[in-house]
């Protein structure tokens, strides 16, 4: 071996503090590309909560790459605006739809995401026959649970540990917090929720199991669903989290309304979700305040005030009302474990065509450019000021 000397001690010394300084010029280039890096609404809430969004079919085939590029960049979850409902995956008897719900839960696989489906047992968006025999009349009891038990089996089933969690129940409740009157209530009884329940866990004992409603803001509705919700956890069927929908608009539910919601189910021992998350700032089209999407009323245009485009006005009005409600989601972070949007920019809402067919609506973040709004940089700042 070559004895050290006192030059090659040096060229050492010299490769040391070459790599040393190489080392510090990388991180600080690291680390002011990291602070000059836009701010993401997933690394904002990062600790706190997942943020989401639901897509549609453009976006989780790509086909719409600028959308799918901003979902990447932005959400940790995501769930399927329809892809996996009933009347979408299971549209016959003996045939299932699964192509679009296998892109969907690929796309979120390939990025990571928290995968949630949306929705096992709904009254809405199913087809006729799952209650009706071949004449045409209402099946029995026994034959409604096989169907509900098969259906859930083959969905969840198929999705086993793939999907995170699962809209198992979605309004159940009316509104003033009794079941409401569905054909699954009317056939099977009041047992066909915990039953949806029990078929889910079957079919996948890890994933999450949600109980999803909207109006629970509402007092006598969120009566009606905390007293069911004990029920449930008293025969230990296993719900996981409420979702409370979050269809809301500038002036409902109050701060105090939303504040109390997430708290009376906290002390249930249940986790909390918002799951589907817009601000209508449209004039409101009827008096009824739900979420029920069988409602359709006539286009006029003092419904449709700001068709060409949001006065600054409401634009900040809308950012001022997004952070105030980040500001009570934080509050609860740790039991309210997920804020999901309904869709990813103002194009894509729903709320242009409900309850009203054919308006400009601006509930979410992302204008129809898929630009960030006043409300993203404002709900961005909450995040920050919370120290989260
Ligand atoms: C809506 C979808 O966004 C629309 O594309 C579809 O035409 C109707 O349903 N509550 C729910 C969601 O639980 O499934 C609804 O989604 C919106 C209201």
């Amino acid at each position: 071996m070559k004895p050290v000397t006192y030059r090659s001690a040096k060229q050492w010394l010299r490769t040391i503090c070459v790599a040393a300084v190489t080392l510090v010029v990388l991180l600080t280039a690291g680390l002011l590309a990291a602070t000059q890096a836009p701010p993401t609404l997933k690394d904002a809430f990062k600790g706190s909560f997942l943020v989401g969004a639901a897509l549609d079919e453009a976006q989780f085939t790509e086909a719409d790459a600028r959308s799918a590029a901003l979902v990447k960049a932005q959400f940790n979850a995501i769930s399927p605006e329809n892809v996996l409902k009933w009347e979408v995956v299971h549209p016959e008897p003996d045939r299932y739809n699964f192509g679009p719900a296998d892109s969907y839960v690929a796309f979120g696989e390939k990025n990571h995401m928290f995968i949630l489906g949306h929705t096992l047992v709904w009254h809405h968006q199913t087809p006729a026959w799952v209650f009706q025999d071949d004449q045409g009349h209402p099946v029995d009891r026994d034959t409604l649970l096989k169907r509900m038990r098969d259906h859930i089996q083959t969905v969840v089933g198929r999705y086993k540990g793939r999907v995170n969690g699962w809209d198992v129940v979605n309004e159940v409740l009316a509104d003033d917090g009794t079941l409401r009157p569905t054909p699954w209530l009317t056939i099977i009884g009041e047992d066909y929720i915990a039953k949806a329940f029990e078929f889910a866990h079957e079919a996948d004992p890890q994933a999450q199991l949600y109980f999803n409603e909207f109006s629970l803001e509402n007092e006598a509705k969120r009566n009606g669903a905390v007293a069911l919700i004990k029920k449930l956890k008293a025969q230990g069927v296993p719900v996981t989290a409420v979702g409370l929908q979050g269809h809301y608009r500038m002036d409902w539910p109050s701060l105090e309304q939303l504040d109390a919601t997430i708290g009376a189910f906290e002390q249930l021992g249940v986790k909390v979700m918002i799951t589907e998350l817009d601000l209508d700032v449209l004039p409101a089209a009827t008096q009824y305040s739900g979420a029920d999407i069988s409602l359709n009323l006539p286009l006029q245009a003092k419904l449709n005030p700001y068709a060409n485009g949001l006065p600054d006005s409401v634009q900040t009005a809308l950012a001022k009302r997004y952070a105030d409600l980040f500001g009570v989601f934080l509050k609860h972070r740790g039991n309210l474990t997920r804020v999901n949007f309904w869709g990813v920019d103002d194009a894509q809402s729903w709320l242009n065509n409900w309850p009203v067919v054919g308006r400009t609506n601006y509930p979410l973040l992302f204008d129809r450019n898929g630009q960030p709004k006043p409300a993203f940089d404002a709900v961005i700042q909450t995040a920050a000021s919370a120290g989260k």
